[in-house]
């Protein structure tokens, strides 16, 4: 399984592409009708979709897997009581599977025959999404929901955030511990340190400061540093995500405790709460099509 793209719906999409494209250092992809795809060095064909719309939202967070654990997925979900909707993709690399519907409104897509495309050089593109993170009313439900519904696994508690993983990345998603549902931020993963230092520098060339950042996480241990982007969500620069076993003993909020005045494990920065509190709740969660009755769900179940 692997975490690959978030689609998401603003007003003045472009705008938000060329931000994306010429500050933060993704490429374009494609731009088909009025959706913008944007891309890293890897080897998906994009990892962020900007829709135009009067209102901002998120419209599906994706993921990538084979047919077996689709199949796996179709159990889980409608045994957890949730909807596996059919849904083929339309975006580049293409592909089928299910979209689910979390407790909170959070839209998980799973395809399987995604395309992949050719890796691109360049040092300063982000490899790939490395997590999205979610705003959830009950953080706890819904890491509960995740390991029962799609077979994610909670790596770590803490007191801000449920830390989940999908594959041997200590985390792809999160759920924060906010009380309201909406999107956190997204996490790009940069080919090293000085990759995400040199966005930090070409960010504070446009008069950006981090909002929190540079700085180590805790849980995860990942290097990070958080920008407001001019079009509303909180996006990040990452790195070096701790790899963690199958039996990685799952942490609580006691295990993660800092001295006073520290909330990472450099204590370089402040972090600007208020900012990011106000930008995590631009993007709210927003089904823009109906579920498909059942008999589609078990003819796409061959
Ligand atoms: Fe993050």
């Amino acid at each position: 399984m692997k975490l690959r793209s978030i689609e998401l719906a603003l007003p003045n999409a472009a705008e938000a592409a060329a931000f994306l494209t010429d500050i933060w250092g993704m490429a374009p992809a494609a731009v088909e009708g009025d959706i913008h795809y944007l891309r890293g060095s890897g080897s998906f064909p994009y990892l962020v979709a900007l829709e135009e719309s009067a209102e901002p939202y998120v419209r599906s967070t994706t993921f990538t897997c084979t047919a077996q654990r689709l199949d796996q997925l179709r159990r889980s979900v409608t045994a957890a009581g949730l909807v596996a909707a059919p849904v083929t993709s339309t975006d580049p690399g293409a592909g089928h599977g299910i979209i689910v519907e979390l407790a909170e409104g959070e839209l998980l897509r799973f395809l399987m025959d995604a395309g992949e495309v050719a890796p691109i050089a360049g040092p300063d593109l982000p490899v790939k999404l490395t997590h999205v993170v979610f705003n959830a009313a009950d953080a706890e439900a819904t890491g509960h929901l995740a390991e029962d519904a799609l077979g994610f696994r909670v790596s770590d508690r803490t007191k801000a955030m449920v830390f989940v993983r999908c594959n041997d990345s200590h985390h792809s998603t999160a759920f924060a511990r906010a009380g309201f549902a909406s999107l956190n931020h997204i996490a790009f993963e940069m080919a090293d340190m000085d990759a995400v230092m040199r966005g930090i520098g070409r960010l504070r060339d446009q008069g950006m400061a981090p909002a929190w950042g540079p700085g180590r996480h805790g849980p995860g241990a990942n290097v990070f540093a958080y920008f407001i982007a001019p079009f509303g969500p909180v996006i990040e620069f990452s790195t070096a995500v701790e790899k963690v076993a199958e039996d990685y003993r799952v942490g609580a909020p006691e295990d993660w405790t800092w001295p006073a005045g520290r909330i990472d494990q450099w204590g370089l920065s402040d972090k600007d709460n208020a900012a990011l509190r106000e930008a995590e709740q631009k993007f709210r969660h927003r089904r823009d099509w109906q579920p498909q009755p059942l008999d589609a769900l078990t003819e796409d179940n061959h």
